[in-house]
């Protein structure tokens, strides 16, 4: 491919570098283009725009590959274990048996919560959605370290990568914990960080609690498949915060926030109550791919579709298998799951599904396993945030190590032109 772009524009023209990355990807280099031509670029949604070079994960949406720092998905999820992969993601090694070691005991140094946390999440409602109480927390983590970390100090960093790792699961629990009434629990630093997540959430004061391994598992692989996806909504809105020099707490707060809504980390919970309510109206799937293809309506079917992948996403591939596999190995006869299934056979078949390239992402299947495990609806999404962090916490990092400037696009104005300052008479 050639090395520069020409654009012309009222009979000039600009020659604009084109920018190859390791895997072939190529890109328009417009850095300088307002510069050189006062013109901008508008691409809404920033459906053709990179907003960075990044070394952290490569996805191929028509051919459905991803990769974190080179490793296939299929083989992190199948060999490695949740904190090696958070180790890769955020350091860009796989750590060896003694850098594991360390890594696991320094988290462990920074998994106390300071207590006066708990008197924040005291002013929160039972019934607040716990996404906007693990947001909330997660800014609030920021009074009790005020401390900004320099992250291109190695040490430093580290231990705010340890620090991030260690309190975001214990407040993660905490806002199921406190929606149940359930006194809040401790990290215990006899046991791995997945299998602490099942304790935090569960265990209570009345009596011992011992999760199953297959749950362990199930959910150590879904944590995996969620580490990372490059510039995604909620890792855009991480660097953008972070772009600012807000601090990592803050950053991560802002992608929590961002992970909410439906169309992105929310569609988990979205799914399940879709297919709940498929249930309770029958079970007729083809009624409501009919409501998804009907432009006057409004219903999408959650859990189809994605922004970058365009013929299958590797990582639902990976969660349909662990479905029915979790599902048999615990007994759990779900009709929810033959539901989704017959859902996603006739979407498959379905011209409107087919011309979009509309395919089941990560979220189709994940929720399913997440209700096998006991986990609840509404927790779904502090799932997928749990699992995010390493790539939160990796791509802030990287920002400020690539000494990133400020995000801050430009926009076409379209509103009224200068206008007299008059006050209406009526
Ligand atoms: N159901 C019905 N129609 C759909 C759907 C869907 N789930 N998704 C896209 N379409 C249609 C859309 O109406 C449009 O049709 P037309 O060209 O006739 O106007 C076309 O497909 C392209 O859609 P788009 O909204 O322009 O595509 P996008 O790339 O902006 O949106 C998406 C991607 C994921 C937001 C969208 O597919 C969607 O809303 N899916 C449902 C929500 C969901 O499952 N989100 C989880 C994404 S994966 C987890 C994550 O990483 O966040």
């Amino acid at each position: 491919m050639s090395k520069i772009a020409t654009l012309e524009i009222d009979g000039n023209k600009f020659e604009l570098p084109i920018v190859i990355g390791s895997e072939n990807e190529a890109a328009v280099d417009i850095s300088k283009l307002r510069d050189q031509s006062g013109v901008i670029t508008l691409d809404p949604g920033y459906k053709n725009s990179g907003s960075c070079k990044s070394e952290i994960t490569f996805l191929d949406g028509e051919l459905g590959i991803l990769r974190y720092r080179g490793y296939a998905i299929e083989d992190l999820a199948e060999k490695a274990h949740f904190l090696e992969v958070s180790y890769l993601v955020i350091f860009g090694e796989l750590p060896t048996a003694s850098q594991l070691l360390q890594y696991e005991t320094d988290i462990r140094k920074y998994t106390l919560v300071n207590e006066e946390m708990k008197s924040i999440i005291d002013g929160f409602p039972k019934t607040a959605h716990p996404m906007g109480v693990l947001s909330a927390l997660t800014s609030a983590l920021t009074a009790f370290n005020p401390k900004s970390v320099n992250a291109e100090n190695e040490k430093e960093m580290y231990e705010a990568v340890c620090k991030t790792m260690g309190k975001f699961l214990v407040i993660a629990t905490w806002t199921y914990r406190k929606s149940m009434g359930f006194p809040l629990n401790y990290y215990d630093n006899t046991k791995g960080y997945v299998e602490n997540f099942m304790h935090l959430m569960f265990e209570l004061p009345t009596g011992p609690y011992t999760p199953d391994p297959v749950v362990i598992n199930a959910l150590d692989k879904l944590f995996i498949l969620h580490a990372d996806h490059e510039q995604n909504c909620s890792t855009s809105t991480v660097r953008m915060v972070g772009s600012s020099h807000a601090g990592l707490f803050a950053s991560i707060s802002a992608g929590v926030s961002a992970l909410w809504g439906p169309l992105h980390g929310g569609a988990n919970q979205a799914v399940l109550e879709m297919l709940e309510d498929i249930q309770k109206d029958g079970g007729d799937a083809d009624k409501y791919l009919a409501k998804a293809k009907d432009k006057n309506d409004p219903f999408r079917l959650m859990g189809f579709g994605h922004r970058v992948y365009k013929n299958f996403d590797p990582r639902a591939k990976i969660i349909k298998k662990a479905a029915d596999e979790v599902l048999s190995t615990l007994g759990v006869d779900d009709p929810i799951l033959s539901i989704a299934k017959r859902l996603e056979e006739s979407a498959l078949q379905d011209d409107y599904f087919k011309s979009r390239n509309l395919y089941p992402n990560v979220d189709f299947y994940s929720g399913i396993i997440y209700r096998a495990l006991g986990i609840p609806t509404d927790m779904f999404t502090v799932m997928f945030a749990i699992g995010r962090l390493p790539g939160w916490i990796a791509q802030w990092k990287e920002m400020r190590e690539n000494k990133e400037p400020i995000g801050r696009p430009r926009q076409i104005y379209v509103g009224y032109p200068l206008r007299e300052f008059k006050r209406s008479q009526e």
